[in-house]
Order: structure tokens, then C-alpha cells, then sequence
């Protein structure tokens, strides 16, 4: 690591420690940490020091596998630029991209952030975190596996549709997903897509899929088994890698997919 990064990061070992990294009472732990923290008080309705606290424990306590401070921003600044009015999140953990993505979206005005998230654990840490950040109002958490919550959110008319969506979940899930999406018309021109975590574990059939030229996916079109989700190979995407690291310091790097048009 260089010297850069190592000060970037903090310097401290932001990283798993050994192979269980979630799920091992961690994420109740970090709320006990929220609510015994000396800022508490400061937090109360503040995201960013909402943030800096999960931060603090993943760098002094235990490692949280949030998208962290370095890729967040990239997704921020994607936020001010678009100005999106609905943004969907697949993959909640404790809520870190929630707060920083669901903070952004309100300061520029949207209204809507869903995090989806399969864990009912997970979504009642996010629940209290997004309360104590003062974002309930803009952040709403859904609670099953995302295929299931985007059709049931389509279904009832609550989502008709997506201006960003943020898969940040199940890696096999991405693709399967987000053809979900375009299946039931949530995806069209002027959605855009940002996949993170596409170096690091990596992602090659969702890179290979949003990169794909219409006439590309309309090949493999018939060859998809009935029972996975199709997608539209109609729509045309213009796909880019943004480089970033986690929040470990290792390099990963987020696909940013704009929808460009339909092909008739
Ligand atoms: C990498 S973490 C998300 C981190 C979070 N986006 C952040 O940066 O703060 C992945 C999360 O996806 C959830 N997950 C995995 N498969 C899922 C699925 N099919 N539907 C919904 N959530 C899922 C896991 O329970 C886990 O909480």
C-alpha cells in the first residue's frame, strides 16, 4: 500500500480479520457502540456524523463490509450531477449507503431511497440508523430478497420507476436483478446503474451483460432459461469502469451503466 493510501485510509487495519466478517452479531454490536458513543448527541439528525461513526468502528472495532468513504463519494457526486427523484439500493448491511446515498438524494431535492435488503436483521439496524441520521422521511427500508421486493414494490404502484439503481448485493444476483427491472419496465432511457464491488470480488457476467450491444444480447435472448428473468435486450446501454478501493485500502472499482436509448 502506499503511503498515500495508507493515509487515506486511516491507517488502521479496515479490513476482515479472519473469514467469518459479517453476520456474527456484529451489526447489533455496532448499534450498542452508536448509542453508547460520547457524539451521540451530534449524530441526532446529522448523517455525516452518523457515517463517521460507523466508520470509526469499522476501523477500530470490527470490519463492516460498507461500500466506505472512498467509492461513496463517486456515487455522491453521481447524485448531484443527475439529480435522480428514485433511487433503489440492492443490499442494505447497516445502512452506511443508505445514509450517505439517501443524504445526497435529499440535499438535491429527490424523495425516494429504497433499500432492499434480505436480512430482517440487517434492515432493523438500517431502520435505526437511517432514524438516528434524521432521514426516515426520504429513506425507506424493504425487508426480503430484492427479486421479491421489486416485483411486490411494482406490483402495489409504489415503484413505477428507477432513476439510479445501486446493486451492492448477492453478486450472482446482479444480472438476474436488474433484467428484473427492465422486465417490468422500472429501467429506461436516463436510468443508470452502479455496480459496485465489480474488481473486488468481481463481476464478469454483469459486465459482460451491461456491455453488450442490443444485437449481442438478442442473440442470447432465446438461449435464456424460461425460468430466469429475460430482460429487455432492446435497451442500449453505454457502460464505464470508475476506479476506487474498499474501504480495506484494496483496489475495486464501481460499472456505471447509463440507459441511452431503446432500440424499436
Ligand atoms: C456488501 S453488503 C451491502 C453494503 C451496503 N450497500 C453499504 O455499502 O453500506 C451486501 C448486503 O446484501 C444483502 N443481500 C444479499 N443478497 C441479497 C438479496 N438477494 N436481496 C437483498 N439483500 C441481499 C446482504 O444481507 C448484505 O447485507
Amino acid at each position: 500500500m502506499s503511503e498515500d493510501k495508507h493515509n487515506l485510509f486511516g491507517g488502521t487495519p479496515y479490513q476482515p480479520q479472519g473469514e467469518i466478517y459479517f453476520n456474527d452479531g456484529r451489526e447489533i454490536e455496532l448499534l450498542d457502540f452508536m448509542y453508547a458513543h460520547p457524539h451521540l448527541k451530534d449524530m441526532r439528525g446529522n448523517p455525516q456524523k452518523v457515517l463517521d461513526a460507523i466508520d470509526e468502528y469499522g476501523k477500530t472495532r470490527k470490519y463492516l463490509m460498507n461500500i466506505g468513504e472512498y467509492k461513496s463519494k463517486t456515487i455522491v457526486d453521481l447524485i448531484k450531477e443527475e439529480k435522480p427523484h428514485t433511487i433503489v439500493e440492492l443490499g442494505g448491511y447497516v445502512g452506511y449507503s443508505a445514509i450517505a446515498f439517501g443524504a445526497a438524494l435529499r440535499n438535491i431535492g429527490g424523495k425516494h431511497y429504497y433499500s432492499l435488503e434480505m436480512n430482517p436483521e440487517f434492515a432493523a439496524v438500517i431502520s435505526m440508523l437511517v432514524d438516528l441520521a434524521g432521514l426516515s422521511d426520504v429513506v425507506k427500508v424493504e425487508v426480503g430478497p430484492s427479486s421479491d421486493s421489486l416485483k411486490r414494490l411494482h406490483e402495489e404502484g409504489t415503484l413505477n420507476h428507477i432513476d439510479l439503481l445501486f446493486l451492492d448485493h448477492y453478486k450472482p444476483a446482479y444480472t438476474p436483478d436488474l433484467k428484473i427491472c427492465e422486465e417490468l419496465g422500472l429501467v429506461s432511457e436516463g436510468s443508470i446503474y452502479a455496480a459496485d464491488n465489480v474488481i473486488k470480488p468481481g463481476n464478469p457476467l454483469y459486465l459482460q451483460y451491461v456491455r453488450s450491444t442490443v444485437q449481442e444480447k438478442k442473440k442470447s435472448f432465446g438461449q435464456i432459461d424460461s425460468t430466469a428473468p429475460r430482460g429487455n435486450p432492446n435497451l442500449i446501454y453505454d457502460s464505464q469502469l470508475i476506479e476506487g478501493w474498499e474501504p480495506s485500502g484494496v483496489p475495486d472499482a464501481i460499472e456505471i451503466t447509463r440507459c441511452i436509448g431503446i432500440q424499436a
